[in-house]
């Protein structure tokens, strides 16, 4: 019984939706990046949309196309990705952070190429911000979700991670599992929430798991507020 598309549980809402990775420069030619292929937080985009949202997807750098009737708002860094979820916060209703944001930048960017020396190099790296737990202060009526990349204990971390960025939902992923996690079309994951909410969808294309995932969010909320 869940809503019908048709129903469009997200008409009048924005959401907005932050995929991909992000790439933290080194210097002009070089930067700090990872796997994340950004098709999870595009799906999750397209399905906000189908279920009637006014949807905004800022990206980092990927190579799939924008599901059409969304807005694109591309970004590179962190910091550019923070500042561009903060101008789109205060009016949104949903907010889902799928994107992997690096952890970590490099504390010095070259303005010129860095050439090799011999021996060993390092690069210092200081913490980016957690654009989730700052959205997590700052929240008032906001829904936030975020997504978790796990190799283990993966609720465990889940949960710690949903108390500590003040989030409504976390989107927990075990990417050692087969047909999921980065760069698959499938994925399988536990939606983990507060009132000890823990649902697993498995092996799931995701678009299709995007869709039952806000659905079953919508319908966790509605019947929360009755
Ligand atoms: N996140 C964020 N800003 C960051 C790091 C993470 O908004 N600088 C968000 C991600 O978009 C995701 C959630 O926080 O929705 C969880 O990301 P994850 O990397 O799993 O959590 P971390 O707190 O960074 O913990 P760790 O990487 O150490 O597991
Ligand atoms: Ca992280």
């Amino acid at each position: 019984d869940y809503f019908s598309p048709k129903d469009l549980p997200l008409k009048g809402k924005k959401v907005v939706v932050t995929a991909g990775p992000t790439r933290e420069r080194i210097d002009p030619v070089r930067f700090l990046t990872n796997f994340s292929s950004g098709k999870m937080g595009y799906a999750m985009a397209e399905a906000a949309s189908d279920l009637g949202a006014a949807t905004i997807l800022i990206s980092g750098p990927v190579s799939i196309n924008p599901p059409s009737n969304v807005k694109l708002i591309s970004v590179e860094s962190a910091k550019e990705m923070y500042e561009a979820v903060v101008e789109q916060f205060d009016n949104a209703s949903i907010v889902i952070k799928t994107a992997a944001v690096a952890d970590y930048k490099p504390k010095e960017v070259h303005d010129r190429k860095m050439k090799k020396q011999p021996g060993e190099a390092t690069i210092v790296l200081e913490r980016t911000t957690d654009i989730l737990a700052a959205l997590g202060e700052r929240k008032t009526t906001q829904l936030l979700i975020g997504f978790a990349a796990e190799t283990n204990d993966v609720t465990h971390y889940a949960k710690g991670k949903l108390e500590k960025k003040n989030a409504d939902y976390i989107v927990a992923n075990d990417v050692t599992e087969a047909g999921s996690g980065f760069g698959t079309d499938t994925n399988s994951v536990t939606l983990v929430g507060k009132n000890d909410v823990e649902i697993h969808f498995a092996h799931l294309p995701k678009k299709e798991l995007a869709i039952q995932l806000l659905q079953t969010i919508m319908k966790l909320e509605t019947a929360e507020s009755k």
